[in-house]
Formats: structure tokens, sequence, C-alpha cells
């Protein structure tokens, strides 16, 4: 629908442009001022050119054949100026036709271009994330295996009519624990490689309030004191469950960075008419300038019992709205994720 009004927008553009040098070339053709007479020329260019460049050879030339179309009766009218006036005018009409091809065919060539970009772009974007997904499956195959063998083993015991009862509850209870490990890990591989948004209207704020009733207890737990800036910001078109996704790890990772306690702002504001701007600044450890540039690669983690893909699943999921995640760090001052969303996805 919006494409369709911007195209519109033009054709009326150039209508309205190629009315008004008409409208020119009959008023002031023949006025004998050098400047108007000039003037009223050149401007006889602009929508052809712009035809030429919005809408290719066949816009440039329609634009060009119409406004000299136009211009024919005038020349008739004015014919017994002479043989020199008439054969200037019409070499006046060739070149409306020539500029309006010649531009055409230039823009076709540009649009061409970048199309061939667009798809050279697609194709290298496709084959990083083959090699990714060929290292996170080995990573899975890696993770897979090591529960397994103690699930095999707990499995076992649990089995065995001659052990004892509460030592088979004890198997149980690492039984589900692995268990658990295991679909936390698959879960986040398939949020990893099945990134499809299914958008609708969402509320920002309303969704970080919901989030932080289920975090708050764990910041809690480590002394971590959350304070919200909420300004005026527009409801977004997004995939709200995966947005809570990314804010859900960042807020977990400022939580965790911070286990003997500290602060985290989170602000909501609109950057700018196209964007809203989503911040979560801890006063954490900060981050090592080594480990900057790993943030965001899939399996780049720190902590023993780390996936790596929270951050990793977060830049996907942001970009895939079209929006930036950018993370900012000072060893022993803390750390600023800011996410960036455009307003109209
Ligand atoms: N707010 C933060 N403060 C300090 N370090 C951070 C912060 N956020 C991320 N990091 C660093 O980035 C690493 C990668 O984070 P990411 O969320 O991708 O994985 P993870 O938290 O280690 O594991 P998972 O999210 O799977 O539990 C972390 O291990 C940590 O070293
Ligand atoms: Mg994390």
């Amino acid at each position: 629908m919006k494409v369709k009004n911007t195209a519109l927008n033009k054709v009326l553009l150039i209508g309205a442009l190629s009315l008004l040098t008409i409208l020119f070339h009959y008023l002031y053709g023949m006025s004998g001022s050098a400047v108007l007479e000039a003037f009223h020329r050149r401007l006889c260019y602009i929508p052809i050119v712009l035809g030429g460049l919005w809408f290719g050879v066949y816009g440039g030339l329609a634009t060009a054949a119409g406004i000299s179309a136009a211009v024919v009766p005038f020349i008739y009218l004015h014919r017994s100026m002479g043989h020199d006036f008439v054969s200037g005018e019409l070499v006046e009409l060739l070149f409306y036709l020539v500029i309006g091809a010649l531009t055409g065919v230039l823009s076709d060539a540009q649009k061409r271009q970048r199309k061939r970009n667009d798809e050279l772009q697609e194709q290298l974007r496709a084959s990083e994330r083959l090699s990714t997904i060929g290292e996170l499956f080995a990573y899975l195959m890696h993770e897979i295996k090591n529960p397994l063998g103690a699930i095999q083993g707990a499995a076992d015991i649990v089995a065995d009519t001659s052990v004892d009862p509460r030592r088979k509850l004890e198997f149980a209870g690492l039984l589900k624990s692995e268990i658990n490990r295991l679909s936390r890990t698959l879960n986040s591989m398939l949020s990893y490689t099945r990134m499809k948004l299914n958008p609708g209207a969402c509320t920002i704020t309303a969704e970080i309030n919901r989030l932080l009733q289920l975090l708050r207890p764990q910041a809690e737990k480590n002394n971590v004191r959350i304070n919200l800036f909420f300004q005026e910001a527009p409801d977004i078109q997004a995939d709200c469950d995966k947005l809570r996704q990314v804010f859900i790890n960042l807020i977990l990772n400022a939580i965790e960075a911070m286990p003997a306690g500290g602060k985290l702002d989170i602000a909501v504001r609109r950057k700018d008419s196209a964007t809203v701007e989503i911040v979560f600044q801890d006063t954490g450890p900060g981050i090592r300038p080594e480990h900057i540039n790993s943030l965001g690669k899939p399996l780049f983690t720190t902590k023993p019992a780390g996936t790596g893909l929270g951050l990793a699943i977060s830049k996907r999921i942001v970009e895939e709205h079209k929006g930036k995640l950018l993370i900012e760090s000072k060893p022993g001052e803390g750390t600023v994720c800011t996410v960036r969303l455009p307003c109209n996805v």
C-alpha cells in the first residue's frame, strides 16, 4: 500500500511538473525574453529526468513523449516564424526523447546493479549462517553426548532393583535435571536456527513490565536494584514474543554479571521520529576489551553453565526486525546494551 502510494505521488509530481512546463511553453515560449525562454526550455528537462530516474527507460520516454506531443501544436501555431524556428523546436523535442531514454537506461542499470548487490549480500549471509550452523551442530553433538551419558548411568541405577530407594530418588532427580538441561539447549538452538517473525502491535514498556514480574525475584536474590526510565514511545510492529526473548537475555546477563549486587537502569525512549531505543545499563564488572569482538558470536561464553547463545539469538532477532543491538562496556564501570528498533517494521 505504502509502495503504491509513493509511486502514485511520484507520477502525480511528474504530471504536475510536466503541465507546468507545457503551460510555460505556451505562455512564454514566444515572449521574446531570452531569460524566460531559456528558463522554460530547461524546465522541461526536470520532469523528463525524474521520469527516467524513477520509472526507468519507459518512464523517461513516456514523459518526454507526453511533453513533446503537447508542444507540437505550439510549434504548428507558430510555424509562420519560419523554417529555423520549426527545426530548432523539433531538435529540442528530439533531445527530450534522448535525455528521457538516457536517464532511464542509466537508472535501470543502477537498479539492476543494486539488485545484484543485494543478492550477493544475501548469498554471503546465507553462507555465513551455514558455517555457523555447522559450528552449532558440532556443539550440539557435544552438548547431547554429555548429558546422555549421565542419563544412561542414572537410568541404570534407577532400574537396578538392588539399589537403595533413597539413592534411586537422588538419581531420578539427576535424570530430571539433565533432561531439563538438554531441553534448554535444544530450545536455544531452535530459536537460533528457526527465525520466522510473527509481527503484531507491541507496547515495549508493557512487555518489559510483564517480564520484570518474572525476573525481579532473581534480581533480588543477587541484590540488584532495577530502575525504570520509561518515556513516551510509540507502539511498534514487531514479534513481541521474540523481543521479550531479547529483553530477558539482556536483563539476565546484567543480573548474572552482578552476583554481589548492583544497579540496572532500563530506559525506553524515542530516539528519533523513526526509531525507538531500549537501553539496559548495569553497574557490573564490564566486559574485557579482548572479548568485545566475540560478543554476539554463537557459543561465546565466559560462564561455566552458559550456552553462549543469548546474545547471538538476541542480535539475530533485533536484526531480523531491521534494528541494531549495540554493546558498550568499560571494565570496572559496567555495560550498556542498547536495542534500536524502527517504529515501522
Ligand atoms: N551485562 C554484561 N556484563 C558483563 N558481561 C556480559 C554482559 N552481557 C554479556 N556479557 C558477556 O558476554 C558473554 C556472552 O553472553 P551470552 O548472553 O551470549 O551468553 P551467556 O550469558 O554466557 O550464556 P546464556 O545466555 O546461554 O546463559 C557472557 O558470557 C559474558 O561474558
Ligand atoms: Mg546470557
